[in-house]
């Protein structure tokens, strides 16, 4: 199939830069779905030898360019070329065989079967090899790579970063010199990831180009050497890494200038940037928010969470967790997602009562209170599933009374007209892009984030539980939503943000708790927070 790369192959372009061959190019690529233009007229080129980032919002079509080049989706026009040569790439099959391999968002892999097994079976023309030539391939691939990886190990009982590697190790065992990762670092705790990132070197530093797809700046800077910045469906620019700064690669990704208040997306961080982020962020608050200090009492939790168990099929899903939350702070949560955060964010909202243990907030025990009780007590929640907290088909402004209908009531019917006054409040006071009566179905995603948000705030609720708030948002939302959540903060309310961004637990929460398997196992404040001691607690490692 194909050969070891040699700068002295003849077929190869010279491309000037420092004698680097250029390994592909796409050139003027369009697809669209329906009336929407996913990739319009884009070029690109990846040279051997480079790791090459694919920076992008979400649904800037990063992915779906991706999927063109690996032979999952053809394009509607443009070309492709393969070592200078124009190829048809009409299936994974095709696009292997030309020395492209692609570890997708969602891996492919037969949990069941050993590493050995999954190799060959997925292997395009590498079935008939038996199983000692498949653990050989397996333990050389993994040494290309700087691992050490039990051929023989069942796949489903790998970590997520393991499983990553064997999908890494399959396209390695096609010989490929272009290895797509789409998203790789979107399932990896930190230590998994500077794994990745020295695996990454060690291809590259052989000879072969790396496409690395990211909407992470911060990961973009660490591992790239060349920048395309695609906003929706266009490259707007390529860059050297190192001539690029992160604020001008954020103002490239999304078109202005940003706050920039991710502390963790800034390459040398240090404990000032954490301060200068907030100032930052708290100077802004005076044009989103009238930050009206909150009556509570100070000197106790606001939020107090004892000894919460969870029974779940096999074990407690939350196995006495304790914590409580201070009116003024964030506490953020970092785990892992199915360590549950998921129950405790149901338990929290009365959804379903603990098998044992107690929730107070402001001293009101809400442990087995309704959904309704535990709002008129005070607790406001955004929970991580935005779809499912909003009714699609009702209006933006019945949707903002959802949580609130009593008092809109007159007699058997809504105010409509208190309705309408309120959501126009509201709409202007979180800069949501949409009229009352739109259905909130037909919003994007950081609009309905918006309004959520907008519902939860709207009764100043002195307790918040927060999940996932930022999660497929683009910047600009995710921006916002953070912002938010600071004026609450500084209005005195205490504040519960269950986050699998570390970065962003880092540039808002004052202290971080790590739960596992349904238990609080460490706690950092955010100054001693590393993305590499939350990863080892993440990881089930207890505090030395
Ligand atoms: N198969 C598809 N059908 C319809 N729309 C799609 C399909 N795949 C992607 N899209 C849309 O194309 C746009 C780009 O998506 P994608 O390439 O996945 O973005 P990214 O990977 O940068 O987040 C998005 O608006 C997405 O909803
Ligand atoms: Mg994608």
């Amino acid at each position: 199939m194909t050969s070891p790369v040699t700068p002295a192959d003849s077929s190869a372009e010279q491309d000037g830069a420092g004698g680097q061959r250029t390994l592909v190019t796409l050139t003027d690529i369009r697809k669209s779905f329906g009336d929407l233009v996913a990739n319009d007229g884009v070029d690109l080129t990846l040279r051997s030898g480079e790791v090459h980032a694919l920076l992008g919002e979400n649904g800037a079509g990063k992915s779906t360019l991706m999927r063109i080049l690996y032979g999952l989706s053809r394009p509607d026009s443009g070309t492709i070329s393969v070592d200078g040569r124009p190829v048809q790439l009409t299936s994974p099959g095709v696009a292997i065989a030309h020395g492209i391999g692609m570890v997708t968002q969602h891996f492919s892999l037969v949990g069941p079967m050993t590493v050995t097994e999954n190799v060959l079976l997925t292997s395009a023309g590498l079935g008939l090899l038996d199983l000692r030539t498949g653990r050989r391939m397996v333990v050389e691939a993994a040494e290309r790579i700087g691992v050490r990886i039990d051929p023989d190990a069942r796949v489903d009982r790998l970590s997520v970063g393991e499983q990553q590697r064997v999908e890494i190790l399959k396209a390695l065992t096609h010989e490929c010199k272009v290895l797509i990762l789409d998203e790789p670092t979107a399932v990896l705790v930190p230590q998994d990831v500077e794994a990745l990132f020295r695996s990454v070197r060690r291809l590259t530093d052989a000879g072969m180009g790396v496409l690395f797809i990211s909407h992470k700046l911060g990961e973009v800077v660490g591992i790239s050497d060349r920048v395309s910045v695609l906003r929706r469906g266009r490259i707007v620019d390529t860059v050297a890494t190192a001539d690029a700064s992160i604020p001008q690669l954020a103002e490239l990704m999304v078109g202005r200038p940003t706050l920039g208040v991710r502390r963790a997306d800034r390459p040398n961080r240090g404990d000032d940037d954490l301060a200068a982020a907030r100032a930052v962020s708290e100077s802004d608050l005076g044009s989103y928010a009238d930050v009206e200090t909150l009556d509570v009492p100070r000197d106790r939790a606001i939020l107090e969470i004892r000894e919460v168990r969870l029974a779940g099929r096999s074990r407690d899903v939350l196995d006495g967790l304790d914590l409580s939350v201070h009116p003024g702070e964030i506490v953020g949560m970092a785990g892992i997602s199915g360590n549950g955060q998921t129950e405790l964010v149901q338990v929290l909202s009365g959804l379903r009562h603990p098998d044992a243990g107690t929730i107070e907030v402001n001293q009101t025990d809400i442990t087995r209170a309704s959904p309704a009780e535990v709002i008129a007590a005070g607790l406001g929640r955004i929970t991580e599933d935005r779809y499912s907290a909003v009714v699609p088909d009702l209006s933006v402004e019945q949707n903002l009374v959802l949580e609130d209908l009593g008092r809109f009531r007159r007699g058997p019917f809504l105010d409509k007209q208190a309705v309408r006054v309120h959501a126009t409040e509201l709409i202007e006071r979180y800069s949501v892009k949409a009229a009352p009566g739109d259905s909130v179905g037909s919003l994007s995603g950081g609009n309905m984030q918006k309004v959520v948000l907008a519902r939860a705030l709207a009764r100043d609720p002195m307790a918040l539980v927060v999940s996932q708030p930022t999660r497929g948002l683009d910047v600009g939302a995710a921006e916002f939503v953070h912002t938010q959540l600071l004026a609450r903060r500084a209005a005195g309310a205490g504040v519960l943000l269950i986050s699998e961004d570390l970065e962003e637990l880092l540039a808002l929460a004052d202290r971080i708790v790590v739960v596992y398997e349904g238990r609080i196992v460490g706690e950092l404040p955010v100054a001693d927070a590393t993305p590499e001691r939350l990863g080892l607690l993440m990881a089930g490692e207890t505090a030395a």
